[in-house]
């Protein structure tokens, strides 16, 4: 079941069969009794895989255009071989005519092969030769470009003995102006739980781009690239990570595990900080953004949504948790985007967590930053930007929140939380009794999937476990 926010109350959550603890169960099944209450009416269930369905618009209303079909998956001419290419091939930030791509492999030079479908199969549509990772590094970084809009492509590499990768799919960001249903993934958090079995569950849905919100690592301790690099090559050839990096693009960012437990610039030696960078950008292909650590950064995918990606980590410097420049350029791209849906990627809460936690640890969280946490939130309250969702992971349980509590800025504007997809789950979480701010809060592994209908304005929010189960669904109106 699934239900509607109002604009005068816009968060409503529907519960999920999910094993739970009674206490739980309450708090579930309370938030979706008042949901049902208030909901002008529902909206359909979230609970539905893929895009492929019309979605949930008003009665008379045309449905929005959703994806066209995709052929099943391309395979190379040879078979897969995992042990030439452990680690698969991985692309990340796609716009509408171009995309990020990162292999590694034992042999290189290395060739790859790329295919565009087209009708029901695949037509040729370029190849790279002789590719060779730049001295130092120990993976080809390469863009793709010309590509078409909105179109599935898959792509593998063979070394110089004939070996193949698996193949990769992905899809190319919408055209600007372009809109149609949008289905993301996003998690956070894979400090164990290998294979990362919920990661298996996203990659069967090839999703429209897959949104890693940080620690994908636990890199404590490390201080060479070659610390760094142990654990991303541990990381990206876990079965689960593979399975998903094959299926679609992804958007990553970091949170404090992939350079050191609540880092802060000042607390690092010389060099560790560039070391954790390089090894980050290494394994996870991504765009240099306009400032700062490189990190911070906008990706559109035309009309439907704008994907704004944070760097918490990489600036707190001075008392501030994100530099001046950051803050500004999220302000005046928020502003300034047209896009139905504004995708905030926030590595850590912004949510106020008071009356979950108390002040236990809000120096690590935006809320122990009140001046910056304040500023952003009363500028979105306070302009006309519309279509705002606050995308979190860090704290190791899912959870779909209200920013702030009534009447403090923010409490219009929702946050959700997702993974953790293998680190270990927050028992302070599953002990919580609930408050309204916190209409779900979840107790388990997982990924979320986010159904974006920007026809109807309509998020559905579907958090899934490891097994493949629904723990929670719900719809936001934004
Ligand atoms: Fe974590």
């Amino acid at each position: 079941m699934a239900a509607h926010r109002t604009a005068r109350d816009p968060l409503t959550t529907g519960a999920g069969p999910a094993a739970a603890s009674s206490r739980r169960a309450v708090l579930r099944w309370g938030a979706a009794l008042a949901a049902a209450a208030c909901a002008p009416k529902g909206t359909g269930g979230a609970d539905g895989a893929g895009d492929d369905d019309s979605g949930g618009g008003d009665s008379g209303a045309a449905p929005t255009p959703t994806r066209a079909p995709e052929p099943p998956r391309w395979e190379p001419p040879g078979p897969a071989d995992d042990v030439a290419f452990p680690w698969g091939v991985q692309t990340g930030d796609a716009l509408p005519d171009a995309v990020i791509v990162r292999v590694r492999a034992l042999q290189m030079p290395l060739r790859v092969e790329v295919v565009r479908a087209e009708g029901d199969g695949w037509v040729a549509d370029q190849q790279r030769e002789e590719l060779w990772p730049p001295d130092g590094a120990e993976s080809i970084r390469l863009e793709l470009s010309g590509l078409r809009p909105d179109t599935a492509y898959c792509l593998a590499a063979q070394d110089g003995m004939g070996r193949w990768s698996r193949s990769t799919r992905l899809r190319t960001a919408l055209a600007d102006g372009a809109l149609r249903v949008l289905t993301l993934g996003a998690t956070s958090c894979l400090g164990g739980n290998e294979p990362w079995r919920s990661l298996s569950v996203a990659a069967g849905e090839d999703l429209d781009a897959f949104l890693l919100l940080g620690d994908t690592v636990y890199a404590d301790g490390s201080r060479t690239i070659e610390d760094y690099r142990l654990f991303w090559r541990a990381a990206m050839r876990v079965e689960g990570m593979r399975g998903l990096t094959g299926s679609t693009s992804v958007v990553a960012t970091w949170d404090d595990h992939e350079v050191d437990n609540n880092w802060s610039r000042s607390s690092l030696e010389a060099g560790q900080f560039a070391n954790a960078r390089a090894a980050f950008a290494e394994a996870l292909p991504q765009r240099e953004g306009p400032g700062g650590t490189g990190i911070w950064r906008q990706l559109r995918w035309g009309d439907t949504a704008e994907l704004f990606v944070l760097d918490c980590r990489g600036e707190r410097e001075d008392g501030l948790y994100v530099s001046d420049q950051q803050l500004a350029w999220l302000e005046d791209a928020l502003a300034a985007s047209t896009a139905r849906f504004k995708l905030i990627l926030n590595s850590v809460p912004i949510t106020d967590l008071t009356a979950m936690f108390g002040a236990a640890a809000a120096d690590d969280r935006w809320q122990g930053y009140p001046t910056q946490r304040e500023r952003i939130l009363r500028f979105i309250d306070e302009h006309p930007i519309s279509g705002v969702l606050w995308i979190t992971g860090d704290v190791h349980f899912p959870a779909i929140c209200s920013v702030s509590p009534p009447g403090a800025p923010g409490a219009g504007q929702t946050e959700v939380f997702t993974g953790p997809g293998g680190s270990f789950l927050n028992l302070a979480a599953d002990l919580f009794v609930g408050d309204p701010q916190y209409p779900y809060v979840g107790y388990a592994w997982n990924w979320c999937r986010l159904r974006l209908d920007p026809g109807t304005g309509v998020v559905d929010v579907t958090f899934v476990d490891d097994d493949g189960g629904v723990l929670h669904s719900a719809s936001l109106q934004l």
